[in-house]
């Protein structure tokens, strides 16, 4: 199966100079890799991007399950379609913490972003407490049980584990403990391509894609640095 590398630039950069310096760059060294590279920069980037390197792959970091209306301040998974966006990261915990999505929610988004032919990103992962206490399978498997609900076809679905406690923390889960979790996902959920994120780099993104049994990664922070983030998207080469 091909890795899928995925750039999250959360609510970064603040001009649109900056980030075409940012798309040039990934552009430029990424051309010619096995890897399916996708960048998700904010909504209002998207365009810009996708008329300046065509050759990149894009996608939102939200969308809304209404069709349209008035629901301001959303985006529809039609707008998106329309604009030629083919994935769409959906859960990620900032949304689930910051804007009360809730396992209900996000399935309500995952059907309608299927429904519109959009490929999904669709994040999970466990706190630092749930972990502590020992919930962690019991709440990957709730997450997964209750945002898949109703869909057969897991085609567009790529499952990111992503343990709150990893995410820009510099505090990256081990491989081998990635690894369980990834075995014990694609299991639940029958998905195949499984990816991990939580404060990757250069340094460890080889190990996950070589030990880790995941298919790709899921970036954040450093996605932003193009140095970078081409390292990480050739360490899985
Ligand atoms: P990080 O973020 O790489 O900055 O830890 C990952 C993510 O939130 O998707």
């Amino acid at each position: 199966m091909q890795n899928l590398i995925v750039a999250n630039w959360k609510m970064n950069p603040a001009s649109i100079a900056e980030a075409k310096n940012i798309f040039e760059g990934i552009k430029n060294g990424v051309e010619g890799v096995n890897s399916e590279v996708v960048i998700c920069p904010p909504f209002v980037y998207l365009e810009c991007g996708m008329s300046d390197t065509p050759h990149l792959k894009f996608g939102a970091q939200n969308v809304y399950f209404e069709d349209k209306g008035a629901f301001t301040g959303e985006i529809s998974t039609a707008m998106l379609k329309n604009l030629g966006v083919e994935y769409v990261i959906i859960g990620h915990s900032e949304r689930r913490k910051y804007f009360a999505e809730t396992d209900e929610t996000i399935n309500k988004k995952i059907k309608k972003a299927l429904d519109a032919g959009l490929k999904v990103i669709f994040c999970i992962g466990e706190t630092a407490e749930e972990r502590e206490a020992g919930k962690k399978n019991e709440v990957l498997e709730r997450q997964i049980k209750t945002g898949l609900d109703g869909n057969e076809n897991l085609e567009n679905i790529n499952i990111a584990y992503e343990p709150v406690w990893a995410i820009g923390t510099g505090n990256n889960c081990s491989v081998e403990e990635t690894k369980e979790s990834v075995e014990f996902i694609r299991k639940i959920s029958g998905v195949e391509r499984i990816l991990y994120g939580g404060s990757v780099k250069s340094e460890n993104s080889g190990a996950y894609i070589k030990e880790s049994g995941s298919n790709g990664l899921l970036v954040g922070g450093a996605s932003l640095n193009p140095e970078e983030f081409v390292r990480i998207v050739k360490s899985a080469e």
